[in-house]
């Protein structure tokens, strides 16, 4: 597998303009060396290393292409790596802050905490639409670079809008994390045909370029796996455990409230399906999904799809209570989306078609409104949740 970078498309991806190729052939050197080191780093190394080493991952060197639709239909061209919920419609914050504004009134406070904030566009539009100044909007983000454009972005609400540098000791409040899970790296594993667990690790080929070779995985992680499928030879897929830690210390920090999780995913069974035999890592560059890793570091992003049954097992074993699950879709109309779309006016057909466009592809099946999953978990919250009070599928989990 070639980690240079090509000039002319490899594998049908596409063109790349010479600034990022030369940024991704600096980060390859500096993840052979790495490797060098080490003859081979563990997958979630490499993904860790490749999305977060300062000055060089994708996430912390300017390279994060967040695609913003609503810049996009001005510009008509294709923006960014991919596109989030939030940057596609106002429409989304604006929902998920009746949501937060239930919470707010249930934990007796005014506190939200945003992982994972991207281009700030989604604490824009809550704090707009929450058009209170007593609400405080803490803001954790391991990406200087995307700090800065949070901090641009949100200029106009400095005085409600904090930075932290670490997790809280203890919070009360709302927690968001719009498709910050799917960002953690991952371990990539692979059932043998004699029945055991393989672990898949990055190593260098004779000419230095990137591969993937199995190494026996550990006792504790084979352990693991077999609780949750069964070995099937040559099944490949992943497991997030630095998600399952992040959830799990949740617990002790968050003493009052609830955090959102929201993200393309699936419950255990279904993640870990027979016919998933390949797993769900994926690739973004330049809105091209591919599903080669080991290409482009520091220009792609690469993602897992989230076991929402993991997640949310974390969560109880760190004492927290799992409060709702479902659709991305159901949790939308279920927090009032289309109460809110009413105040538009249809005959300004224009507008209407502007506003309403993105909005489908929040809800449609075939978009994001059904391979998006909202997991609701938290603490001391006894009133259920406006977004799940239909289509609550926690007993699938
Ligand atoms: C796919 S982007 C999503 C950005 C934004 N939430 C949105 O929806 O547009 C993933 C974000 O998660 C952040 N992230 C990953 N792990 C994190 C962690 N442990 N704590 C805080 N942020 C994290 C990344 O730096 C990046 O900003």
């Amino acid at each position: 597998m070639s980690t240079m970078p090509h000039h002319t498309p490899n594998n049908n991806l596409p063109e790349i303009d010479p600034d990022s190729l030369e940024h991704s052939a600096r980060t390859a050197v500096y993840l052979q060396q790495l490797i060098k080191q080490q003859g081979s780093i563990p997958f979630r190394l490499w993904m860790h290393e490749a999305l977060y080493a300062p000055g060089l991952g994708y996430y912390t060197s300017g390279n994060t292409k967040l695609g913003n639709e609503r810049d996009q239909a001005v510009t008509q061209s294709p923006a960014g790596d991919f596109t989030t919920a939030p940057e596609l419609s106002p429409w989304f914050a604006r929902t998920l802050a009746r949501q937060i504004t239930q919470v707010h009134k249930a934990s007796g406070t005014l506190d939200i905490l945003e992982f994972g904030a991207g281009s700030g566009i989604l604490a824009h539009d809550i704090l707009a639409a929450l058009d209170n100044p007593d609400i405080n909007y803490f803001i954790l983000e391991l990406s200087p670079d995307l700090r800065a454009r949070q901090q641009e972005k949100l200029s106009g609400f400095k005085n409600q809008v904090q930075w932290l540098s670490r997790l809280p000791e203890r919070f009360e409040g709302c927690v968001i994390a719009n498709e910050v899970l799917d960002a953690m790296p991952v371990e990539l594993f692979q059932w043998e045909d004699n029945g055991t667990l393989a672990e898949k690790y990055v190593t260098l080929d004779n000419n230095s370029q990137f591969m993937l070779v199995n190494q026996p995985a550990t006792a504790k992680l084979a352990e693991k796996i077999a609780r949750r499928m069964p070995a099937l030879p040559g099944y490949t897929s992943e497991i997030n455990l630095q998600a399952e830690a992040w959830i799990h210390e949740m617990g002790r920090w968050l003493a009052k409230g609830v955090a959102f999780l929201i993200d393309y995913g699936f419950p255990q069974k279904e993640y870990y399906h027979p016919q998933r035999a390949q797993g769900t890592l994926m690739c973004h560059l330049r809105h091209h999904a591919h599903g080669n890793p080991l290409v482009y570091p520091g220009i792609q992003d690469i993602t897992a799809h989230v076991d929402f049954t993991a997640m949310a097992d974390a969560a109880l074993e760190g004492g927290l209570e799992v409060l709702g699950y479902t659709s991305q879709a159901n949790f939308l109309l279920n927090s009032g989306l289309m109460k809110l779309l009413s105040t538009l006016d249809p005959q300004d057909t224009a507008r209407y078609a502007r506003e309403i466009g993105p909005v489908q592809k929040l809800l449609s099946e075939a978009e994001m409104g059904e391979l998006f999953k909202v997991l609701a978990i938290g603490f001391g919250i006894d009133e259920p949740l406006m977004g799940f009070s239909r289509g609550d599928r926690r007993h699938m989990l």
